[in-house]
């Protein structure tokens, strides 16, 4: 949670709370104990706590007690000014909202926006089959963020082409369709015009097509503003070619994640035999060799490392070490240290 601007109201009068015996009057130390930290000015009386705007411009992290209220009470925290602007807040344990109103956070998200400059961004880049996604995914899963999984935009636009029965090299028309990809995400699946394509978009005639229609500059800057919608509280992970040098140039964390041809060309080789799918795995190093100097020879938004990125080079890693390593590399770079 993000704070916003300043809006000027009375300060909040919380019900007689201590009238009402131990537990409740526990839940008020409590309450005060955790508006202070969170930097709030709070009068404690007898039977009422007064809660002001928070003065101090820092990150705060607010515990919740296993207490749903706590948890709804303290979020509109991130809705107060503070001195000097915004300060992020995180509310630990924020599932325990589940016993009263579940969707308390995704509902409070829906009405609330945070501009798009405070919310963090990791992007992880790197050369087909490195584990980006992989590793994008588990990271988001860690830290509770949206994910951007920007290849399946370029697969779409690719299949979208493709239906549309036009040639990858149009570039004029095939901008067009993706300025108006009709892509949603939901439940794990994907949905283009309605139809279930989440295997299509795996294929890997689809990623050669993807590869095509990407170095095209009207493709990539058609993709460009629905690429930046997914930067949504309270972060986002965006993995891809070009999200730490074009996309999302100013993120506090970029990862460009490699492994060696060899090692990648067997991922991809277990990956399509755990599928029933044969294939050699010298022909699949030639195509991800091919691939790779189409994404790093193109003229627009080449694949190449950010001048910032952090090089990570997972051949012996497995995928929780990988997770671990962004994690910690995150840490530091995060609002919320130590
Ligand atoms: O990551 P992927 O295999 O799903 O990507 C498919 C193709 O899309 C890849 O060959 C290059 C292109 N692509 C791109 O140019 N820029 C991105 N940000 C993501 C993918």
């Amino acid at each position: 949670l993000v704070s916003r601007p300043a809006v000027a109201r009375p300060a909040p009068r919380l019900p007689a709370c201590a009238r009402r015996g131990v537990k409740e009057a526990a839940r008020c130390a409590a309450m005060s104990a955790e508006w202070r930290e969170g930097g709030a000015t709070v009068i404690e009386g007898a039977d009422f706590i007064e809660v002001g705007p928070r003065t101090r411009g820092r990150p705060a992290v607010s515990h919740t007690y296993d207490d749903h209220r706590m948890a709804m009470c303290l979020s509109l925290a991130a809705f107060n000014p503070v001195a000097g602007g915004h300060a992020p807040l995180r509310i630990l344990d924020p599932r325990c909202v589940a016993k009263t109103f579940p969707d308390y956070f995704e509902a409070l998200f829906r009405v609330a926006t945070a501009a798009p400059a405070d919310v963090p961004v990791i992007t992880i880049d790197g050369p087909t089959a490195s584990g980006k996604g992989t590793l994008a995914a588990a990271v988001a899963a860690a830290l509770g963020w949206q994910l951007l999984d920007s290849g399946a935009l370029y697969r779409a636009t690719g299949l979208a082409a493709q239906w549309d029965g036009l040639s990858p090299d149009d570039e004029a028309a095939v901008a067009q369709r993706a300025a108006r990809l009709d892509l949603r995400f939901e439940g794990g699946r994907s949905w283009l015009r309605g139809h279930d394509v989440t295997e299509d978009l795996r294929l890997e005639s689809t990623g050669l097509l993807a590869s095509r229609v990407s170095a095209h500059p009207a493709v990539r800057s058609a993709l460009h503003g629905l690429q930046l919608a997914f930067r949504r509280a309270p972060g986002l992970v965006a993995d891809g070619r070009d999200m730490g040098t074009v996309v999302f140039p100013g993120a506090p964390l970029k990862v460009f994640l490699t492994a060696s041809p060899a090692e990648r060309a067997e991922r991809r080789h277990k990956q399509l035999i755990s599928k029933g799918i044969s294939a050699s795995i010298a022909d699949l190093r030639a195509d991800l060799e091919a691939r790779d100097e189409r994404d790093r020879s193109r003229s627009v938004a080449p694949l190449k490392p950010a001048e910032d990125a952090l090089l990570l080079d997972n051949s012996q890693l497995g995928i929780d070490e990988s997770v671990q390593q962004a994690l910690a590399w995150w840490q530091p770079r995060g609002p919320f240290r130590g």
